[in-house]
């Protein structure tokens, strides 16, 4: 019993603890330098995720090492023969660049505690567990640079490996006993976000994952924020902090992210925080079923699908995180190579309605969304919906800001007009006789006079 009251008394500890790491930076206001970053966050519209580590070796996704069961000990031996030699990042950049994203966001540690950096904080890193040998996070940010393609870091904070990481709900046979004095953990990561944020130029975003792992558990965990998020604005002011963690933002995050999901919709199922009226939003989403490589899943969306998944993001206000999980040997998957470049093609036509507008005028409606910016505004109709949404082939937009329309045209055929009336309560726009039923996204434009 008094064992009993004691953990108890420790877990309300904990629980404080865990209260007062998030209320510490109640008074946090971003810097100028965050509010700029905010904004071409914001414009950008479209990244790419990229999940690699020693698990692109098993196939099986970038949670191998706990689904099956392993020993890190036993799991970690697959360093040992990473060595991916078709590695390029330029290439990478090149086909990042050419889908018309506009960001890279890489793992630099996933929750197997594997560093894909020359980390000095740990030697499970690739220059001291593999023969490869190289800075893969050095190469890619070099060739960011080159580029001119902002670069953002995951970093997972949770460790499936290290004896010091705190247990929580996942990865409880890796061989990690029941309870940690944590502080060599955290001073660990302090330690590696630090080389991340000193070594590799300018960096984005940190985005954290994880934190899911100890939240609404039995054993809630104080991730120290108070201390971690500081450290990343001390040392570069203009670094976005983002956290996955699918509930309200903590003060000090800069962006919302929501996983597998468009904000306010809620698909997943996992998200309890709301979206944010202020912070830019970012919805991260797999192109297969699965972030980290894995061999069995040939299941890609189509590049329909995905298009109308950026609209529907962009038209939400969002942006798209859309992942990529590369092979072993360095390689991007052909099959999300071809859907890269598909993409590319269809943005390099209508890119002008997705980055650098904004989706606030109108919500989104049975036909499809809108996005708009300075005079213009522009409907995403799909055509599927559409059909089913008009009557009388109009559809209804429920646009109440009080411009005056001046016209209403197709996109990219100003010299068609396209019936409509304005009311008080919104515009009907007569679709085309004509509108094609087989393109992911037909856009019509609207003009404020
Ligand atoms: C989830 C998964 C993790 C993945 C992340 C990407 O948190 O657990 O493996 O990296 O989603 O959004």
């Amino acid at each position: 019993m008094k064992k009993h009251l004691l953990s108890i008394a420790v877990l309300s500890l904990l629980a404080a603890a865990a209260a007062s790491s998030a209320s510490a930076q109640e008074n946090y206001q971003p810097s100028p330098e965050i509010v700029k970053a905010q904004e071409q966050f914001r414009e950008n519209r479209f990244g790419i995720f990229i999940h690699w580590g020693i698990y692109s070796m098993y196939g099986q996704g970038e949670w191998a090492l706990n689904y099956n069961g392993l020993t890190h000990e036993e799991y970690s031996k697959m360093a040992g023969g990473f060595y991916p030699a078709d590695f390029d990042a330029a290439e990478w950049v090149s086909a990042v660049k050419a889908a018309g994203a506009k960001y890279i966001c890489i793992t630099t540690r996933h929750h197997d505690g594997f560093s894909m950096f020359d980390s000095k904080c740990t030697d499970y890193d690739i220059m001291d567990a593999t023969p490869f040998r190289r800075d893969i996070i050095a190469e890619l940010a070099a060739e960011c640079e080159r580029q001119d393609m902002p670069l953002h870091f995951y970093y997972s904070l949770i460790d499936w490996g290290r004896t010091d990481a705190p247990r929580g709900r996942t990865g409880q046979g890796t061989g990690r006993p029941e309870a940690t004095d944590p502080d060599t953990y955290f001073d660990f990561m302090k330690c590696q976000l630090t080389e991340l944020l000193t070594r590799y130029g300018n960096v984005g975003c940190i985005w954290f994952d994880g934190n899911w792992d100890h939240e609404e558990w039995e054993q809630p965990l104080d991730y120290r924020y108070d201390e971690l998020y500081p450290l990343i604005h001390e040392l570069q002011p203009g670094c976005l902090i983002g956290n996955n963690h699918h509930i309200t933002p903590y003060p000090g995050e800069n962006i919302q992210i929501f996983e597998r999901d468009i904000p306010g919709e809620n698909t997943a199922g996992w998200h309890s925080g709301g979206v944010s009226t202020t912070l830019p939003l970012e919805t991260c989403q797999t192109m297969n079923g699965s972030w980290g490589y894995r061999m069995t899943d040939q299941n890609y969306k189509s590049v329909d699908e995905l298009i109308r998944y950026l609209v529907s993001t962009a038209g939400r206000d969002a942006n798209l995180l859309l992942n990529v999980g590369p092979q072993p040997d360095g390689n991007i998957p052909a099959a999300a190579l071809e859907r890269l470049a598909a993409m590319g093609e269809w943005l390099g036509t209508y890119g002008e309605t997705i980055y650098g507008t904004r989706s606030t005028l109108v919500k989104p409606q049975p036909w499809g969304v809108t996005t708009h910016k300075d005079d213009r505004m522009w409907l995403h109709v799909f055509p599927a919906d559409a059909f089913k949404a008009a009557a009388d082939g109009q559809i209804y937009v429920p646009y109440k800001d009080g411009r005056k329309v001046a016209s209403v045209t197709p996109y990219g055929s100003s010299d068609v007009k396209l019936a409509f009336k304005q009311y008080k309560e919104g515009l009907f726009i007569t679709l085309p006789e004509d509108m094609p039923a087989d393109v992911p996204d037909y856009i019509v434009e609207v003009t404020f006079r």
